[in-house]
């Protein structure tokens, strides 16, 4: 099986972007050691702190920021980067031009309960002189991302990577610490009969989405004409990898249940990099009224509406929105 370095200079990447992911993932396998460890390393369980966002952040939060954080800044590679976890841009070397926005792990309400979390990433370019303490350098729209990419700390570690030439998953050999290419295109079938949506907010959905979900909860009897299955892993990491695998439909809609927080998933480093692995493997990512990707982003921890997957299927949702 081939290792992920060769992989990515045959795609043509720099040298300097190869050693930037591969800073990343060293972050990752450290990450995924500890969360394999769990309650023996005494890192599961709530800080005292909450995040800029209004979180309770679970100590594994704080710990996969701090490791992050603290490689990508000593690389040299980076000249800020951007994470759910810090209130503003931390400014790294002022000469670099990547800037990586993160989630430096995803799926926080699984950690205590031995399920699925991972790590999101989004890589960006600026220009050599861009002021490295200026949050505005993040803000630009998605289709600029150079790469993408999750890990996903599961039974096996995987990282499922785009850099605009298709989407790749890769295992972790934890014996040898290499990622192995186990899966060379994603491709997400474009009709699917399975979705992923927090059924209890259903009340506070958008009259477009309570239609679109009441007519896939009516089977093969309503106007889809075919019964449809639900799943719900509570992190999004692990959701797309189940559309990456076979195909779905994932939403996180607009609803009315925080008057003051209309969207729950974050743009930069949510939204924004889920949506290039999942265009890169064939599916749509969309907001209901725009391509997640072409948003122009005007606050680094802005959120948004995130309706993504199977073609025909996100489509059909989209049919209701009109
Ligand atoms: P995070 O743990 O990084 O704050 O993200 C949580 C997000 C996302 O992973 C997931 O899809 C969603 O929250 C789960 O929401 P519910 O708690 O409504 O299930
Ligand atoms: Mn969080
Ligand atoms: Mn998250
Ligand atoms: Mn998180």
């Amino acid at each position: 099986m081939r290792r992920l370095p060769p992989v990515l200079v045959e795609d043509g990447c720099s040298r300097e972007l190869v050693s930037l992911i591969r800073t990343i993932l060293a972050a990752c396998k450290e990450i995924s050691f500890r969360v394999g460890q769990g309650a023996l390393s005494g890192v599961l369980g709530s800080t005292l702190d909450e995040n800029i966002q209004g979180e309770t952040q679970k100590k594994l939060d704080v710990l996969s920021n701090q490791l992050l954080k603290d490689i990508l800044l000593e690389s040299g590679y980076v000249k800020a980067i951007a994470s759910e976890e810090e209130d503003s841009t931390v400014a790294g070397n002022p000469n670099a031009t990547y800037i990586v926005a993160f989630d430096p792990l995803d799926g926080s309400s699984n950690i205590d309960i031995n399920s699925l979390v991972g790590t999101i990433f989004s890589i960006m370019t600026v220009d050599k002189d861009a002021d490295a303490n200026d949050p505005a350098i993040f803000l630009q729209p998605g289709h600029k991302q150079v790469a993408a990419g999750y890990v996903l700390y599961g039974p096996s570690t995987m990282l499922a990577l785009t850099t605009g030439k298709g989407t790749r998953i890769f295992t972790l050999d934890k014996t040898h610490g290499s990622f192995l290419l186990t899966h060379e295109f994603a491709s997400i079938p474009a009709d699917t009969k399975e979705f992923a949506i927090n059924a209890s907010n259903q009340r506070f959905w958008t009259p477009a989405m309570q239609n679109y979900v009441a007519d896939l909860l009516a089977g093969d009897a309503g106007p889809r004409g075919k019964n449809f299955n639900m799943r719900w892993i509570a992190a999004m990491v692990g959701d797309v990898h189940r559309v990456l695998s076979r195909g779905g439909l994932f939403t996180y809609p607009e609803d009315t249940k925080d008057p003051n927080k209309p969207y729950k998933l974050r743009l930069l480093y949510e939204a924004n990099p889920m949506a290039m692995l999942i265009e890169q493997a064939g599916g749509l990512a969309h907001t209901g009224t725009e391509r997640i990707l072409d948003i122009e982003p005007k606050e680094i921890h802005q959120r948004v509406a995130v309706i993504l997957g199977s073609k025909n299927e996100v489509e059909a949702c989209l049919g209701y929105h009109k």
